[in-house]
């Protein structure tokens, strides 16, 4: 089985701005564990990047963009496309967050061609799929994901496991306090894996990372981490504090060594 490196990704949603991004960032460094064997990064609002990658630059955390327009550039007020977001070092860009899905009625459709367009620029998407609670109950969780991951993924060109990562953050686990049960996750995960290997073949599927997303909290991080399936968190509140933050990373780290 292939080992997948544990990913811990903070989604700073619409918080902080480039001064208290930078100070936080400066904090980090002198507070990041050396030698984690977590890949850490940050996925600042667009203002607060240049802050961020200045100081990131030379060490081993990461960052990212929370959203992106599919084309390189264009009468498209309000946007921004993914060269730019190569250009300020971003490795990595989520899409698909149900915040976007509901606030700015983001279709398939559209993260599709995101997701398109990320991969054949280089940048990884973190793409988020997850249900509602009327979902959820109604058993329809896998099947409603399922379609989700479909519509996004199904004959794109995509060669390269590792080029891009897979978060599952059910609607009702998002800044509300209450996380899914782990083994709902790992359920959930194991069946987008098992998707992904119809396509692509088993070893391939073993090779990509999928993550829970939801009110991971110091708290509760231990859990998921514990389960072989869950690659990682996405991370929304509790990645803007320095403390809970550093704690999730050194918690996964943890479990992730002995596991
Ligand atoms: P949360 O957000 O950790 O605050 O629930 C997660 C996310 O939206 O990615």
């Amino acid at each position: 089985m292939a080992k997948r490196i544990p990913l811990v990704a903070g989604n700073w949603k619409m918080y902080k701005t480039p001064a208290e991004a930078g100070n936080f960032t400066r904090k980090l460094l002198e507070k990041f564990p050396e030698n984690s064997s977590v890949e850490v990064i940050v996925c600042p609002p667009f203002p607060a990047i240049p802050a961020v990658a200045l100081k990131l630059a030379e060490s081993r955390i990461g960052w990212g963009a929370q959203n992106m327009h599919w084309e390189a550039e264009g009468a498209y007020t309000g946007e921004v496309s993914p060269p730019m977001l190569q250009a300020l070092g971003c490795r990595y860009v989520i899409l698909g967050h149900s915040e976007r899905r509901i606030h700015f009625n983001e279709t398939d459709e559209q993260i599709r061609k995101k997701m398109k367009a990320a991969l054949s620029y280089g940048l990884r998407p973190i793409f988020c799929v997850g249900e509602d609670l009327a979902t959820r109950d109604a058993g329809d969780a896998e099947f409603f994901c399922r379609h989700q991951l479909d519509a996004a993924l199904m004959d794109l060109p995509w060669s390269n496991p590792e080029a891009l990562v897979i978060a599952y953050e059910p609607i009702w686990a998002i800044g509300t306090g209450r996380t899914a049960e782990p083994a709902d996750a790992v359920a959930m995960i194991s069946q987008l894996r098992d998707r992904i290997s119809s396509w692509h073949g088993a070893e391939f599927a073993d090779r990509v990372r999928i993550l829970y997303g939801g009110s991971v909290k110091p708290d509760s991080i231990a859990s998921f981490m514990e389960e072989e399936q869950v690659d990682g968190v996405l991370v929304g509140g509790a990645s803007l504090n320095l403390d809970s933050f550093i704690d999730l990373v050194q918690i996964t780290a943890k479990i992730k060594a002995t596991a």
